[in-house]
């Protein structure tokens, strides 16, 4: 399929976008392995949520939902010891639903497989089965157990390790540690280089585990977070999801860019952990609006108001901002076409390695609609500002690219076709109707 984008309509009024990602698979996962019967409302109907919830069913958990995300989805908590699964799990595209899912696996004594897409199957997972290997678990897998399919057998020996020290600043990793932790005898401590997005943390709290995370420096981002293993896990409440901010980005960097534009983006959280497009947009000179600030379900919200700015100014990101940010970046991109001056990203290694190689696909795309930006081993330089022509570009079956090229083609001369754009799906249903 290929998707049309020409330069019509600016983007005004209020919108509200999918139920957030992250915080959809963990409330998936986190109740299936409750005491309790859980209310879910505004779950997201992304494809890697509706994968987590797939696979949970194959471990043995009762769902019942009808996939619309107005009604709520109720999961019944089987308690920490799920079902050995009679086939093996598909995460598809999901990198979060395959981390998080073998922390949750190397404390089940039961054998499990898990497998994905051609992209999935692409990614790197040594970073969890070396920490989840220390912690007592047994893997099995392609390229030495880095890649999927993997099978794994859940903790049968005694943890040789309680202390992790991440070598990369990554949610997924931590996050697979902190849940295969529950099932230790011991306190555990993670050490990760730059804070990440604490979705997991402060969901295990709110369900009374003993978890505490503190700077360890004054200086850097790097956190330790420690935690005492549970006995059980309770949900006294119904749990709400918010907006996910990195959909309601799309929205708001168009509205930058497009003459004319203003929009309300309604209940967005705004974990400060997930912001970081925030604090660049505040460095290329943007002005924007926070309202109604509120918690919910132990999560910030918000509504997110912006409008055209009709200059925007280059700038740097790297060092801690980068974990911030990471899922934006290809979006901070097509801002920085627009932006007077020379735009660099640094440090972002980590983007060659989601669901595609995200700095050659946005470098090559870009460039193809008249951008001047160059691929550097961790990130790019953008010259600009360039104007942007319609051009026939790839998706490389990746939502972030093809969610991020539409923004390019809001403000481009001609149509710009969009190939596999239905990969959108995977974060953001129903994309491309914003757009039109
Ligand atoms: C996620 C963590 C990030 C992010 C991904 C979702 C999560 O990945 O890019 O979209 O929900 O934990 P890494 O942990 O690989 O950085």
């Amino acid at each position: 399929m290929v998707e049309i984008i020409d330069a019509t309509n600016p983007l005004k009024g209020k919108y509200k976008v999918p139920g957030d990602k992250s915080i959809s698979h963990r409330a998936a996962i986190l109740s299936s392995i409750s005491e309790d019967t859980v209310k879910i409302f505004g779950y997201s109907n992304g494809k890697d949520c509706l994968s987590t919830l797939d696979c949970m069913e194959k471990l043995g958990v009762h769902i019942d939902w009808n996939q619309n995300p107005d009604d709520v989805l109720t999961i019944e908590g089987k308690s920490l010891y799920l079902y050995e699964p009679y086939d093996v799990l598909d995460a598809n595209n999901s990198g979060t639903t395959t981390r998080l899912l073998l922390g949750v696996l190397s404390g089940q004594e039961f054998f499990s497989c898990i497998t994905g897409d051609d992209s999935l199957r692409a990614r790197p997972m040594k970073r969890v089965v070396e920490p989840l290997t220390s912690m007592g678990a047994k893997f099995h897998g392609r390229e030495n157990s880095n890649k999927l399919p993997l099978c794994c057998l859940g903790r049968k020996e005694k943890p040789s390790k309680t202390k992790y020290k991440l070598p990369v600043a990554s949610a997924q990793v931590k996050s697979a540690i902190l849940l295969a932790g529950l099932y230790c005898d011991e306190e555990i401590e993670v050490i990760e280089p730059s804070r990440t997005r604490d979705h997991t943390e402060r969901m295990l709290k709110a369900m009374g585990v003993n978890i505490d995370s503190s700077k360890v420096s004054e200086t850097e981002g790097a956190r330790k977070i420690t935690m005492k293993p549970a006995e059980k896990l309770n949900f006294s409440y119904e749990i709400k999801i918010p907006g996910d901010f990195s959909s309601a980005a799309f929205l708001i960097a168009c509205t930058i860019l497009k003459e004319d534009s203003n929009i309300i983006v309604e209940e967005v959280g705004i974990n400060p952990t997930r912001t970081g497009f925030l604090q660049v947009l505040e460095k290329m000179g943007v002005k924007f609006n926070i309202k109604n600030e509120r918690i919910s379900c132990n999560e910030p919200i918000a509504d997110i108001e912006a409008e055209y700015n009709p200059t925007l100014e280059a700038c740097t990101v790297e060092g801690d901002l980068v974990a911030n940010v990471i899922d934006e970046l290809p979006l901070f991109a097509v801002l920085a076409t627009q932006a007077q001056g020379t735009t660099v990203l640094k440090d972002a290694k980590e983007l060659r390695y989601k669901e595609t190689d995200r700095i050659k696909a946005i470098t090559s795309e870009l460039t193809k609609m008249g951008a001047n930006i160059s691929e550097k081993e961790d990130g790019f330089i953008v010259k600009g500002p360039t104007p942007l022509k319609g051009e026939r570009v790839k998706s490389f079956d990746d939502h972030r690219i093809a969610m991020a090229l539409s923004v390019a083609a809001k403000i481009s001369t001609g149509k710009t076709y969009i190939e596999n754009p239905e990969c959108a799906d995977i974060s953001f249903p129903g994309f491309y109707q914003y757009f039109k």
